[in-house]
């Protein structure tokens, strides 16, 4: 023995350090785990210790390095996958790949309820044995459009694939589903089935069913796919048993071939046009055998359960047990079936797939008398078989069959041998009779299954022209292996080992596919390849041959049959047959997934299950043409069917073998042109539990549904690939700072140059890097290595930080207390200092203030001393200089009084001189002119004179009051002046008192100057007596002018009437006259010299009293143009307006407001005038119609709603007040037809316009508008009621129409648009509200899980929330612009709300590795911010709507490591049903350092999550919006009849200007 390369002992044993965790054997578990102890190696001996997980035993391993090396080290224990690979999605992710392992893979995702895992191209699917909530429309459409790795693993995923593939390459498709009874292949099927007639239906946003009831067909989808569904029931009535390992056990292959259409339209949609129906291999032997427990077919009991009474009576029909067929097994009734409610199905199914009533029947009543022929009692009678003639079993089966009884009879018991010469009849025994008995059975049951088949074909498969591609579904029994395995598993094993190997080859390509298409280095894998097994069971000599060589020869016998398969196979070269070492009865053969020992028992008769010609020659010689129909199949394929021919013709007859042979050929060539997609069913436990596991049964069936024999290749090649963008995210940690860059390839090889030194373990391709088995398990483990070493380093300087930054806060804190400390005995000795100073400074003070106030008493004792002596002698100045003062003003009084006495005297004696004089010269005057007088001449030269004088007079006046003037302000300058002087000498009095007192030395010298001043007083006062004096002469001389001018004044009039006695001459009147006037004038001059401004100034009073009046009439005219321009003030320019007489007024008036009874009588006078003529015109003229359907709906250029001007309500109601001006014109001309008409074709514009689509703003407007219209109308209607005329029942009705026809059109634009908007919202709901991380430092780097993206990049959300959001104001706002009913508004928001929650939740409900906490955060911060949109527009009860999704989000930020944490979640969480809770929890994706759920707690989650009617619905139904509430009609007050200037409707302009 070699010594092992020490090299390669190192590397083998490097993961095998202290802590890894192995798997090893285990019988009850399979498989468990144990943890390594220890790990010695001794010379060549290996020795590890391990401890069971589970258990805590102790035990080692121990081996030879030599002879592992030998095996390549796969001798050591397999190791168990890093944490973070635990429960993948995908197997072939794994690292190390092999039977432990993708065990324990679906172990894990099987107790978190993950029934579907990937194992690369295969969906492995586990029976959950429970109805789960993961299959309604909801669901399909979560999947449809998606692409595999986007969403968890599941069936639809798989159909999805292949049904986009399909459209997408024109190229058929398959499905192949297997598996062992009862691991759900049937349902799968059914499920497929169901999505491929759903999908396409499920994309429009119709409503849907949620049942995920298979059977029940969805809504909406056609005929045809309701028939292909249809077959289901069908062919489970006819096929299928319950058997011990499934109660709905399907006892034939199925292949069923789906015909879809050719792609067409924009999205390349195809429909369902047909299906074709394949079968194989139906058990015919269950007939008439059914072990214990296990019943017949189920159309038998269902016929037994359900068949009315007249039937029932008819076919002789009662209940199960009383049937010899049908008790054997000794069960009837299967828990959980409904016979009768299956019976109807069965029917409703054949109806369906066309097959009529009475035919139903005809099928039901062959299969009742194959019922009564199980009842044929066949008794020995010497050894010879008998029969009855009156059994009434073969009396009903004859009548039945409508066959001859006695000859049906004879050939149950006897048999004929045709030889060459002569025809031999004989007797049959007891046995022999009973196998013939039931072989005719056997035989029209399974002629019968053909030919249902044959007829759903025919019907299902009309126009074959229609046909593009299919998409096969096959639904065929897996690889069997029993204690005693018999023909029927014989063939079902070789058509799976045919599909293994066709399955190994699809595989294989896939794998090398890859390869090329990265340009990698590979060597062709080497895998183990079945097709010598193949060929020894199919090839020329091979197993089938001899078995048909055996049955054809009349001894052929089992017996000799095995001698034959001995002596050609048991030799070393065949590897894949064994002669078993004990008996000759049986054979074993080493297929892929197990050796099989095959019972040899029964071989050559199954091959050959044949029928006697002579029982055939009865049936055909029948009165039943349906029975000779059946049983006379002669379909073209007929190879596929097997069909056995009359017992003479042995050579001909193909056997069952060949025809099994024949179909599966043809099966795999179907197949080879199509594309596969694998579905390997699995059943985990056989006592059908829900969710329970047993390790071995399934760890059996991935080996025998080939899932690690396709690990296996993997294996052989490189089973690891990742994207470098992927790698390189991931393992960056592992490589030095500096070395990481943008581009992830050079990244990856840098990552991985450090890591592998085996260039052999990778391969570095376009765009993946490609791992040998193993590897990644490595470079995770140095990862969280790495991981872990940063943390500690992390710690520890984190750590080293706390601690450096408490002892510096300490030190602190101590040369904290020692300042203040040493602070605080400074100041107290600082203290003390300022005390003592203190004292010093306050003696100082007192002292300093004693000495003071001894000298200041002392000083004022001496200065009152002195001041007592001054006040005497100045006392006695005083008295003296008052006494002078008083003797100087006596003085002065007195003279003053001599002199006034004088001069008084003087004056009084002037005065009279004068006055004598001036009496004394006028009379002589007046003399004088009285005699001068009498001449008129004279009279008027005194006239002259007088003039003169007077103006004489008033010049001297003037200059009097000149003078006046001048004097008095000259008395005013004295007075003014001697005031000063006044204030002067009364200062100077008071200086000098003031001086007198200080210095009374002096006084003599002031007494002086006050003397002089006295002088100059005196001076001064003298002068202003002269200066009084001489104004009062002047007033004095002023009042004798005065008088005198008035004593002129009386002579003139003395004289005017003396004149006036005089006889006038004619000249001289007019000489007087004229006078007069001059006098006048003069007087009118002396006044108005008098009193010159004042005059002035009132003139201009005068002028201004005047000015008032210019305004007023400009005031009113301006009113009365503006009252006149109303109408037309909106039209932009007014139009040449015609001239208002007063019979218009009360029309124009009208325009103003909206028609009230009174007016209405109005204008129905009004209709006599030629203006109301037109408008009646227009009103039946069919252009207001056309210009308000085109102008005013199609192509009116709509207000947008913008944000710098908000249009008027008039501005945006515009279109439904004109349009209700005009309905309310037609009413009250009684017009009510042609008002419907009218508003019938402003629907339907309205309609066109708003189902387009093109904006939201013309469905906002016209929503808004219709509403509108909708109020008007009715205030049109109410008011009709109220008018005196009464409406017309007529109108009433007329009216009542077009409000229905309006709540309809309301409700469809409103639906129309809702639907539109949802249409849009979809594409952003999940990117905005899911994908979208608003939250910095919350950032999950990737959108999905890490392993699940092949060769997908992630593709960053291109929606955000403000996006959402941004959308959802713009809505708001066009809504508000448009003045939309607040009801209505908020329908529409909320409803948009709801469709946003639901949409989300759903998708968060399948997204698949998305959960984590970081996740459910950023999905919460978005819910909240379209909460916080939701209050802030008004809508708050809308955030109802996103409650369960915030919920959602919620539990995945939730603590999920207790029970009691599950509590929480479950409290927390009160608006999911546990089903969501459960899933949400299942999907919960623990992200690093975040520990996965424990199965336990998902035990927990599971035993609350109970299945019932309520709770099972998974995800919320998007179809289920609330009813459309119509907001309430508001009276509508005035119509308004404003026509925009941006419009262009001269019609209805003229219609209103005539109105
Ligand atoms: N996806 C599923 N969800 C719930 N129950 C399932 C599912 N698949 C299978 N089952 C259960 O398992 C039972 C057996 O399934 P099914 O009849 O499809 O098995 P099968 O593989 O077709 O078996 P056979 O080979 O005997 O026909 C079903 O009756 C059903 O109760
Ligand atoms: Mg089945």
């Amino acid at each position: 023995m070699t010594t092992p390369d020490p090299l390669a002992v190192e590397k083998a044993l490097k993961d095998y350090s202290k802590g890894t965790k192995a798997y090893f054997a285990d019988d009850s578990e399979g498989w468990s785990i144990a943890t390594l102890q220890s790990n010695v190696v001794d010379g060549d001996k290996l020795t590890l210790s391990f401890r069971l997980d589970a258990t805590g035993k102790e035990f080692t391993f121990s081996s030879s390095l030599s002879k592992l090396a030998a095996e390549k080290f796969a001798g050591l224990p397999p190791l168990k996958n890093p944490p973070m690979l635990e429960g993948t999605d995908d197997l072939a992710t794994l690292s190390y790949l092999h039977e432990p392992a993708v065990l324990d893979g679906v172990r894990i995702r099987y107790a978190q309820e993950q029934i579907y895992t990937y194992s690369g191209i295969v969906l492995i699917a586990m029976n959950p044995f429970q109805r789960l909530a993961i299959y309604t429309p909801d669901i399909m459409r979560e999947y449809s459009g998606k692409s595999r790795g986007e969403l968890e693993p599941h069936l639809f995923a798989v159909a999805e694939e292949a049904y986009r593939t399909m459209i997408k390459e024109r190229k058929n498709q398959s499905i192949i589903v297997s598996g062992e009874s009862g691991a759900g292949k049937t349902q799968s099927a059914k499920y497929i089935m169901r999505y491929f007639a759903t999908v396409d239906t499920l994309e429009s946003f119709s409503r849907q069913t949620s049942s995920d009831n298979v059977a029940a067909a969805p809504q909406g989808i056609s005929e045809v796919e309701e028939a292909v569904l249809a077959t289901n029931p069908i062919m489970e009535s006819f096929g299928n048993s319950k058997t011990t390992r499934n109660d709905n056990s399907s006892r034939f292959g199925k292949y069923i071939e789906i015909l879809f259409s050719t792609p067409e339209g924009p999205k390349n949609s195809v429909r369902i046009v047909g299906a074709k129906i394949r079968t194989y291999l139906l058990e015919r032997s269950r007939l008439i055998f059914q072990p214990a427990t296990e019943r017949n077919y189920h159309i038998f009991y269902q016929l037994c359960a359900a068949a009315p009474a007249a039937e029932r009576k008819e076919l002789g029909l009662s209940s199960w047990d009383q049937f010899f067929y049908l008790k054997q097994g000794g069960t009837g009734i299967v828990p959980g079936f409904d016979d009768v409610a299956e019976f109807a199905a069965t029917q409703k199914a054949l109806s369906i797939i066309g097959i009529s009533v009475s035919m139903q029947w005809q099928i039901f009543t062959i299969c009742a008398a194959l019922l009564h022929i199980g009842n044929i009692e066949i008794k020995s009678v010497r050894d010879e078989a008998t029969i009855d003639d009156n059994d009434p079993a073969l009396i009903q089966t004859c009548q039945l069959l409508q066959v001859d009884k006695s000859a049906f009879k004879k050939w149950i018991i006897k048999k004929q041998i045709i030889t060459r010469s002569e025809k031999i009849v004989s007797n049959l025994n007891q046995y022999q009779a009973i196998v013939g008995r039931d072989s005719i059975a056997k035989f029209i049951y399974s002629m019968l299954f053909d030919w249902i088949v044959k007829i759903v074909n025919k019907n299902l498969h009309k126009d074959a022209e229609d046909v593009a591609t299919f998409i096969g579904v096959l639904d065929i029994y897996g690889f069997e292996h029993f204690k005693k395995n018999s023909f029927e598993q014989f063939c079902i094993n070789y058509a799976n080992e045919k599909l293994q190997q066709e399955f190994n080859a699809h595989v294989f390509r896939l794998e090398q596919e890859i390869y090329v298409q990265e340009k990698i280095n590979w060597s062709f894998i080497d895998f183990n390849d079945n097709q010598p097994c193949i060929n020894m069971i199919e090839n020329k000599m091979g197993i089938l041959d001899l078995l048909d060589e055996e049955s054809r020869l009349p001894s052929g016998a089992d017996k000799s049959l095995v001698t034959k398969l001995y002596q050609r196979f048991a030799v070393p070269t065949e590897k894949f047959f064994e002669k078993p070492k004990f008996g000759q009865t049986a054979f074993t053969i080493k297929h892929y997934a197990c050796d099989v020992t095959y019972d040899i028992e029964g071989f050559i008769e199954k091959n050959k299950d044949t029928v006697a010609d002579e029982q055939l020659a009865v049936l055909n010689d029948g009165a039943s043409e349906f029975l000779k129909e059946v049983i006379h199949i002669d379909v073209p394929d007929a190879a596929l069917s097997p069909k056995p021919g009359p017992r003479g013709g042995a050579t001909k007859k193909p056997t069952l073998g060949s025809i099994f042979k024949a179909s599966l050929v043809q099966l795999m060539e179907t197949m080879r042109t199509t594309e596969a997609h694998y579905i390997r069913c699995i059943k985990p436990n056989s006592t059908k539990t829900p969710f329970g596991f047993e390790s071995p049964m399934v760890l059996q069936q991935l080996r025998a549904c080939g899932v690690l024999e396709t690990i296996r290749i993997s294996c052989a090649g490189y089973p690891s690939k990742y994207s470098f963008a992927e790698f390189a995210e991931r393992y960056y940690p592992l490589v030095a700072s500096k070395l990481w860059g943008p581009d992830p390839k050079k990244l990856t090889e840098s990552i991985v140059a450090s890591r592998i030194s085996d260039p052999d373990k990778f391969q570095v391709g376009l765009t993946k890097i490609f791992f040998r088995a193993g590897q990644v398990a490595a470079l995770e483990k140095a990862r969280t290595e790495r991981i872990r070493y940063c943390v500690v380093l992390i710690q520890t300087n984190m750590r080293r930080y706390l601690y450096q930054k408490r002892y510096k806060a300490i030190v602190q804190a101590a040369l904290t207390v020692q300042t203040s400390l040493r602070a605080w005995s400074a100041r107290e000795s600082l203290k003390e200092k300022r005390e003592q100073k203190a004292a010093v400074v306050i003696q100082t003070s007192i002292r300093t203030w004693l000495s003071r106030s001894y000298y200041e008493a002392l000083r004022s004792a001496a200065l009152s001393v002195q001041c007592a002596l001054r006040v005497q002698r100045a006392r006695k100045q005083l008295i003296d200089l008052r006494q002078n003062t008083a003797a100087t003003r006596i003085q002065k009084v007195f003279r003053g009084f001599i002199v006034r006495r004088d001069y008084k005297l003087y004056l009084a004696q002037v005065v009279l001189v004068q006055s004598w004089i001036r009496t004394h010269a006028p009379i002589l005057e007046l003399r004088q002119l009285k005699t001068e007088a009498r001449s008129v001449g004279k009279l008027q030269e005194t006239n002259t004179k007088l003039e003169n004088k007077v103006v004489e007079l008033s010049m001297a006046l003037r200059n009097q009051e000149s003078e006046n003037k001048v004097m008095a302000e000259k008395l005013a300058q004295f007075e003014h002046q001697s005031s000063i002087w006044k204030e002067k000498f009364q200062k100077a009095d008071l200086d000098s008192k003031a001086v007198k007192v200080e210095f009374v030395d002096n006084s003599a010298e002031f007494k002086k100057e006050i003397a002089e001043l006295k002088d100059v007083n005196e001076n001064l006062s003298k002068e202003a007596e002269r200066a009084k004096a001489l104004a009062k002469k002047r007033d004095e001389e002023i009042a004798t002018l005065l008088a005198e001018l008035r004593q002129q004044k009386d002579e003139v009039q003395k004289l005017k009437e003396a004149a006036a006695k005089v006889v006038p001459k004619e000249e001289d009147t007019a000489t007087i006259t004229a006078l007069k006037k001059e006098v006048a004038a003069l007087k009118e001059q002396v006044s108005r010299q008098v009193a010159g401004k004042w005059k002035t100034d009132r003139v201009a009073d005068a002028q201004y009293q005047q000015a008032p009046s210019y305004h007023q009439p400009q005031y009113q005219t301006t009113y009365v143009d503006e009252k006149e321009n109303y109408l037309y003030s909106s039209y932009g320019e007014p139009p040449s307006r015609p001239s208002l007489d007063e019979t218009k007024r009360p029309s124009v008036a009208r325009r103003r407001s909206f028609m009230d009874t009174q007016d209405l009588k109005k204008s129905a006078l009004s209709s006599l005038n030629p203006e109301a003529e037109r408008s009646a015109r227009a009103l039946e003229d069919k252009g207001l119609e056309d210009e308000i359907n085109d102008a005013l709906i199609t192509n009116l250029r709509i207000p947008l709603p913008s944000t710098q001007t908000v249009a008027t309500r008039k501005e945006i109601f515009f279109p439904a007040h004109l349009i209700g001006t005009v309905v309310s014109q037609y009413m009250q001309r009684d017009m009510p037809h042609k008002m419907q008409t009218t508003m019938a074709s402003v629907m339907k514009s309205i309609q066109n316009l708003t189902m387009k689509f093109e904006d939201d703003y013309v469905s906002a407007f016209w929503l808004s508008n219709t509403f509108e219209l909708l109020c008007l109308i009715k205030s049109i209607q109410e008011q009709e009621k109220r008018s005196t005329r009464g409406s017309t029942t007529e109108s009433d009705r007329a009216i009542d129409k077009v409000r229905t026809e309006m709540d309809y059109l309301l409700i469809e634009i409103y639906h129309g648009w809702i639907k539109e908007l949802k249409k849009r919202l979809t594409n952003m709901i999940v990117p905005a509200v899911i994908e979208n991380q608003s939250l910095p430092g919350y950032i999950c780097k990737q959108s999905g899980g890490l392993w699940s993206k092949w060769g997908k990049n992630s593709t960053a959300s291109q929606f955000t929330i403000e996006q959402l959001l941004n959308l959802l104001s713009k809505l708001s706002k066009t809504m508000r612009c448009y003045y939309m009913e607040d009801t209505m508004s908020r329908q529409i928001l909320t409803e948009l709300l709801r469709v946003i929650g639901v949409s989300a939740f759903n998708h968060l409900l399948m997204r698949k590795n998305f959960c984590t906490w970081k996740r459910g955060v950023q999905i919460q911060y978005n819910v909240s911010r379209l909460e916080e949109w939701c209050t802030s527009h008004g809508i708050a009860e809308a955030t109802l709507h996103l409650q369960q999704l915030l919920q959602a989000a919620k539990l995945l930020t939730l603590n999920k490591t207790s029970p009691q944490d599950i509590e929480t979640i479950f409290d927390v969480c009160f608006l999911l049903n546990p089903t969501q809770i459960k899933k949400l929890l299942s999907l919960y994706y623990a992200a690093d350092f975040d520990s996965p759920l424990s199965p336990e707690l998902l035990k927990i989650v599971a035993s609350r999550a109970v299945l019932n009617e309520k709770s099972d619905i998974l995800l919320l139904d998007l179809e289920l919006s609330p009813e459309f509430v119509k907001p309430n009609l508001k009276n509508v007050e005035n119509i308004e009849r404003f026509i925009p200037s941006w419009t262009n409707l001269p019609e209805m302009q003229n219609f209103l200007l005539a109105m």
